[in-house]
């Protein structure tokens, strides 16, 4: 056993309006509020509209949280249509996904400027989930793990000891996001224990064994006992499926 937390995490994406979030959020906690949740966390990436009713909604909902699904490179200033790390916490986000592969494909950003957003929000004690995976292209070249290490890297390999410490990893193959296709616990895994061993050569194993690291894409109640119960991999993060209450729910169970 290791002393990871696991970690599920609902990325909506562009979906559900405020008021419909809060009914999502009530329904999966009707039905996990009396399990026992310790070393577990329960995380909802709701757009930024969302954020400060879904957060008050949680107020008394122990081990459930709040993420952004994106925050800025900037302090604050003029840049328009942007929030700022500062903003989000005091709105009550707890958790930022960072470098989700839509951000990276569809808003260009870069490796270096992600790096500049796992900063910005552990200043204002925000937890980075930091997104990797490679496209299906680099999957069959066979240059993912190249792709994978060139954004580990160049994302977090700024940050101090004690700062990589408090972040969470997803990996998320681009091409089993939204599509139905599994990476199998076999491929994820490898990859997993891969991004554990970079991490380990660079802070120890002490620090890589203690950071969580989440496997997105396609996961739903029928493959994620099989893929939470890999070594390396300490949790989920859930697009389509985390918008059904039933099929989060039956995942997070899993993890009980
Ligand atoms: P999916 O999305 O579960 O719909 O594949 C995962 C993600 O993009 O985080």
């Amino acid at each position: 056993m290791h002393m990871r937390k696991t970690i599920i995490a609902g990325n909506w994406k562009m979906n559900l309006t405020p008021a419909q979030g809060i009914v999502l959020v009530s329904q999966v906690w009707d039905a996990i509020k009396d399990t026992d949740l310790t070393d577990r966390k329960v995380v909802f990436a709701p757009p930024m509209v969302s954020i400060v009713p879904v957060a008050d909604k949680m107020k008394n909902m122990p081990n459930i949280s709040v993420a952004a699904q994106n925050v800025s490179s900037h302090t604050s200033g003029a840049y328009t249509g942007e929030t700022s790390a500062q903003m989000l916490a005091a709105s009550g986000a707890q958790w930022a996904i960072i470098g989700h592969s839509e951000r990276r494909a569809y808003y260009n950003e870069t490796n270096v400027e992600l790096a500049l957003k796992v900063s910005c929000s552990l200043v204002e004690n925000i937890t980075p989930i930091y997104c990797c995976g490679e496209s299906l292209i680099e999957r069959n070249k066979g240059t993912y793990k190249a792709c994978v290490e060139r954004q580990i890297t160049a994302g977090i390999f700024h940050l101090s000891p004690d700062q990589i410490s408090k972040i969470a990893i997803a990996y998320e193959p681009v091409w089993a996001i939204g599509t139905g296709e599994t990476a199998t616990p076999a491929q994820a895994q490898a990859m997993h224990g891969f991004i554990r061993d970079l991490i380990a050569s660079k802070y120890g194993t002490q620090i890589a064994n203690g950071i969580s690291i989440l496997y997105g894409g396609s996961m739903k109640p029928g493959n994620a006992k099989d893929l939470l119960t890999m070594a390396d991999i300490d949790g989920g993060l859930i697009g389509g499926a985390s918008l059904k209450a039933a099929d989060f729910i039956a995942i997070i169970k899993e993890t009980l």
